[in-house]
């Protein structure tokens, strides 16, 4: 539960709710710093001329991110065959997409995916949040449209849920308690959505990854809007591949999003579920 703050004598009482929200509606909630490694990678992919060396030493100069890389590049779901040493054998190994996406969710979790006690909850959000990204990057794929924006935005489309566990401890000044209390659940559930784009907007992302993330969840009940529906759509394709939902249900799922996407489309995106289910599998 959102818990009454401590009180200095002749201090008004404010719940840690109404602090919060008066924070997200004035844009003052205190969000992570876009780390310098993904800034770096974020500049890099706008380029088509991007060179791999250069893209190795990006990576090599932060050693968290280096090793955790070199981790993930030698799990058998990369089909590592070979033990992987360097990030420039990484680089070569992977090719430039695969490791650039490596590194940047990487990168992302170390700086916003964290909030003391919430742990275990947010290993399930950064593992929704790969899955969503790859389902996202699919169907950009076979739509014609930026792959590398689309698992981007479907990285940090939930963002704002570590955001706020972080915020709801400091308000706290404890860590969180897991399970979550259902008010807290509520909260982080309405809320989420608006942390997120405030977190999009400061690090500088696109308009349209501000719009994917602030409207995720108002593209599946209706919306025509194009980057909150590749979302949406790939989050139904997530439950379908990691929570056993029958894929019947994504005709219906494709319509509530307006995604026009032919038969064939969806067949080709149906056919990489092995691939993303071992490339969640690596991060995990
Ligand atoms: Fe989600
Ligand atoms: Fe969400």
């Amino acid at each position: 539960m959102l818990a009454q703050e401590t009180l200095e004598p002749g201090q008004l009482p404010v719940s840690p709710r109404a602090v919060l929200l008066s924070k997200i509606r004035e844009g003052r909630l205190a969000v992570p710093v876009l780390p310098a490694v993904a800034h770096r990678l974020l500049s890099l992919a706008a380029r088509d001329d991007c060179d791999l060396g250069q893209l190795a030493d990006i990576v090599g100069s932060d050693p968290t991110v280096a090793g955790r890389l070199l981790e993930v590049a030698n799990s058998a779901a990369l089909r590592a065959r070979s033990k992987i040493t360097s990030l420039h054998h990484a680089v070569n190994r992977l090719g430039a997409t695969t490791f650039r996406q490596v590194a940047l969710a990487i990168s992302c979790k170390s700086a916003a995916f964290t909030a003391r006690g919430a742990e275990p909850i947010l290993r399930e959000v950064f593992r929704h949040s790969v899955a969503t990204a790859l389902c996202a990057q699919a169907v950009a794929r076979v739509r014609g449209v930026a792959q590398e924006e689309a698992f981007l935005y479907g990285l940090l489309h939930d963002v704002g849920r570590p955001v706020l566990l972080q915020a709801i401890s400091k308000v706290h000044r404890q860590s969180i308690r897991v399970p979550l209390h259902r008010s807290v659940s509520s909260f982080i559930d309405e809320q989420h959505t608006i942390v997120g784009a405030q977190l999009a907007r400061r690090w500088q992302l696109s308009l349209r990854a501000q719009g994917a993330i602030r409207w995720h969840h108002a593209a599946a009940s209706g919306g025509q809007r194009d980057a909150p529906s590749t979302v949406a759509f790939a989050e139904a394709l997530v439950r379908v591949f990691f929570e056993e939902v029958d894929e019947r249900t994504l005709g219906e799922e494709l319509s509530l999003c307006a995604l026009a996407l032919e038969p064939a489309d969806l067949a080709r995106i149906l056919g990489k579920r092995e691939a993303i289910v071992e490339t969640v599998e690596a991060f995990a």
